[in-house]
């Protein structure tokens, strides 16, 4: 990539040291911007906040929180497999592949797959894709520990950062999207993204996803209500952004998190309950917003799979799936795909 493609794509560049760049749009997902959303979101009959502004500082900290509280067995499953699966995955992969993550956070369970191409590679390339900041910090700790990696950090939504895939050069991607993120997209958005994703993938780029499967509905609501309260203070932070970034008014005593297993839609419903009749100024968005006791606002879903509906979807992407690791009980599944299904390097 040569700066100055970032720059004709919008990005500023900043130079974190030799071997991290970060690159950051001009309009940046911005003050006004979050004003603007959440003046339209929260303005109808039926109420929404768009889960990318949970990551703030302390959106990402407690998202990391929640990656490790008991009742969430996504991330530990999720990491279980990777490091088990580790040689087998190595061989899927070209020697000269480039890691693209979508959606990097913390950039935890990348190590696990860091580890696979630092074993055949000399020159190892990261390319994360996060809305939050974190992203330049935790890039930091991976350069101390990976010598021969460099990094190019996106700080944008998936989209922004797929846009800029198709400007790389040839090397072959291997893009990662863990922790069942995808499920986060709503009804038959997903479907469309993974479409998205697909079109922007070369004949030699692979996917890596990570999905959580469909289980018993008390298992996925503790993951989602956990008893320390992590989760809720996650999703009500976003009130407490509000409150800092656009001079609102939120009581966070008179709001509650819950999160509700939907069996027919297959997901997990989160919601912020206002738990009384009350009024609330959002200065920044020129809006006051009445709730009502009881009333829900939508944050976010996650969406439960089951494999043959994975091998459907992935299909209807037009991917091939090359392999589905599993563990041992079956709540989560990590599916390699590809365009055309890629033999094994030997
Ligand atoms: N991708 C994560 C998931 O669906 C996101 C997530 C976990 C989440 N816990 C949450 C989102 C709580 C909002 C609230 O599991």
């Amino acid at each position: 990539m040569s700066s100055q493609t970032a720059q004709e794509l919008g990005y500023e560049i900043h130079r974190l040291s030799p071997r991290l760049h970060c690159l950051r749009p001009h309009a940046a997902v911005s003050g006004e911007s979050f004003a603007r959303d959440v003046a339209f979101t929260l303005g109808g009959s039926s109420k929404s906040i768009n889960p990318k502004w949970f990551y703030d500082d302390e959106g990402s900290a407690l998202f990391g929180q929640i990656c490790t509280v008991p009742e969430y067995y996504i991330t530990v499953t999720e990491s279980s497999i990777l490091s088990r699966i580790g040689g087998e995955l190595g061989s899927f992969l070209a020697r000269d592949t480039r890691l693209v993550e979508l959606g990097s956070g913390l950039s935890s369970k990348t190590r696990l797959i860091l580890d696979v191409m630092e074993g055949v590679q000399d020159e190892m390339e990261y390319l994360p894709i996060d809305i939050s900041d974190v992203l330049a910090e935790s890039c930091h700790g991976l350069l101390d520990d990976y010598p021969r990696l460099e990094i190019t950090g996106i700080i944008d939504t998936y989209h922004g950062g797929l846009e800029f895939l198709s400007t790389l050069d040839e090397r072959p991607n291997l893009i990662a999207f863990l922790g069942s993120s995808l499920g986060n997209f709503d009804a038959g958005e997903g479907e469309l993204f993974l479409k998205k994703i697909a079109s922007c993938m070369g004949e030699r780029d692979m996917l890596l996803l990570g999905l959580d499967l469909d289980k018993e509905s008390g298992v996925l609501e503790a993951a989602y209500d956990d008893t320390q309260g992590v989760t809720a203070r996650f999703n009500l932070n976003v009130l407490t952004r509000m409150n800092r970034e656009l001079g609102a008014n939120f009581d966070l005593s008179a709001f509650a998190h819950r999160a509700k297993y939907n069996g027919s839609a297959r997901r997990i419903e989160m919601y912020i309950e206002s738990l009384a009749d009350q009024d609330v100024a959002i200065p920044a968005a020129g809006a006051a917003v009445r709730f009502g006791r009881g009333e829900l606002v939508h944050t976010e879903n996650s969406h439960k799979y089951t494999i043959p509906r994975i091998r459907e979807m992935v299909r209807e992407a037009g991917l091939g799936t090359d392999a589905i690791w599993q563990d041992e009980e079956n709540r989560y599944a990590l599916v390699l795909c590809s365009k055309q299904g890629r033999p094994r390097r030997t």
